[in-house]
């Protein structure tokens, strides 16, 4: 048995957050945020609209085009490092309520922006093994929720959003996912961090003081390596299934900073037309970021049935990692 991406979906709020409006919130320009990141403007949730229900309206996208009934989904994970609680429970276990899915196994797993490659390696192994048949992955983000919107180093990167996947067992080599390699390494962890509400510095009034419940980055030390990884997750997938970078039809790396991905791209020499580029209208969207750049160049028509595509991620942890992946889905239809 192999395992097939049978589909893909999105959903991005409608509030838009522009460089022009963070300019009268923290001491910073429109022409640093897009030189420096390449980002215009990024979307925002509403108060109300928490995780799930932004992986929710993405999922129902996905199932809709997988063919598929939702009765028939047999696992439901989602990808997220803003979860709709803290601890329990989890936001699949929200967005599985939200389906209507029951008595189905449904977890949330933690690996930032890597989080959907790492779905992807699990989607495969638990199909592969016989285990599951029809699973439904998701990387939801609602990173506003963690965002200090007083620190300039990180509030201008991240909006909020959320893409979702079916993967299927088929009996059909062509249309496998091919191959998943992902890795952590922890040594890295305080460069990428959300230091509070955790066992270290639990939830107290002189943590919260510090705003220890905000995310915060060592940015140029992460940039640094995040160019160094990316480029050699490439060349090692590739190396490792004898494929060619031009064999590739779309590259889809994180979307975090359009010189890191313009970094990685030229160095491996991928054609701008099949690189995905969405960073400018998101942001950083962390665990969406590639199921949300997949879904508007499927939605663009440019990624069709039978297409390979590469993708590429980084992340706190730190983690990684690469994933070659051909759309098995039906191709758009307008
Ligand atoms: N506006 C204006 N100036 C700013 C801003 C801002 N928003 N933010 C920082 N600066 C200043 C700094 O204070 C610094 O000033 P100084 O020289 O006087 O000290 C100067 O700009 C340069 O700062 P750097 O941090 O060196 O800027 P850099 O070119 O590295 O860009 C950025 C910062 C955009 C954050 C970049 O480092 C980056 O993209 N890093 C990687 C992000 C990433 O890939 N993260 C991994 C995934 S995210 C996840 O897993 C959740």
């Amino acid at each position: 048995m192999y395992a097939a991406l049978r589909s893909i979906g999105s959903y991005v709020p409608k509030n838009i957050l522009t460089n022009h409006d963070l300019e009268k919130m923290v001491d910073t320009t429109d022409e640093w945020i897009v030189k420096r990141t390449g980002i215009k403007e990024r979307r925002i949730a509403d108060t109300d609209e928490v995780t799930s229900d932004l992986g929710y309206k993405a999922a129902l996208q996905a199932i809709e085009r997988s063919g598929i009934k939702t009765s028939d989904i047999d696992m439901v994970v989602c990808a997220t490092l803003s979860p709709d609680y803290l601890t329990m429970p989890s936001t699949a276990a929200m967005i599985s309520q939200k389906l209507g899915i029951k008595n189905v196994m449904a977890f949330d797993i933690s690996a930032a922006c890597t989080g959907f490659v790492y779905l992807m390696s699990l989607a495969k192994a638990f199909i592969e093994s016989g285990t599951k048949k029809n699973i439904l992955i998701i990387g939801a983000e609602k990173i506003s929720s963690i965002i200090d919107y007083e620190d300039r180093s990180t509030c201008i990167l991240f909006g909020d959003g959320a893409g979702a996947a079916v993967i299927c067992a088929t009996e059909d080599k062509n249309e496998a996912i091919v191959d998943v390699l992902a890795s952590a390494d922890g040594n890295f962890g305080e460069l990428l961090i959300t230091p509070g509400c955790g066992s270290v510095n639990p939830i107290r009034e002189d943590n919260l003081d510090q705003r220890l419940q905000y995310m915060k980055m060592a940015g140029n030390e992460v940039f640094k390596v995040a160019v160094k990884t990316l480029t050699k997750d490439v060349v090692d997938i590739l190396k490792k299934n004898s494929i060619e970078a031009h064999d590739i039809d779309m590259f889809i790396p994180h979307q975090a900073n359009y010189r890191i991905i313009e970094a990685v791209r030229s160095k491996l020499d991928f054609p701008l037309e099949k690189c995905a580029m969405t960073v400018a209208k998101y942001g950083n969207t962390s665990s969406a970021s590639i199921p949300m750049a997949m879904n508007d160049l499927y939605e663009e028509g440019k990624i069709k049935h039978g297409d390979l595509m590469l993708l590429d991620a980084f992340g706190g942890g730190f983690t990684w990692g690469s994933a070659l992946v051909r759309f098995a889905g039906k191709n758009i239809t307008n």
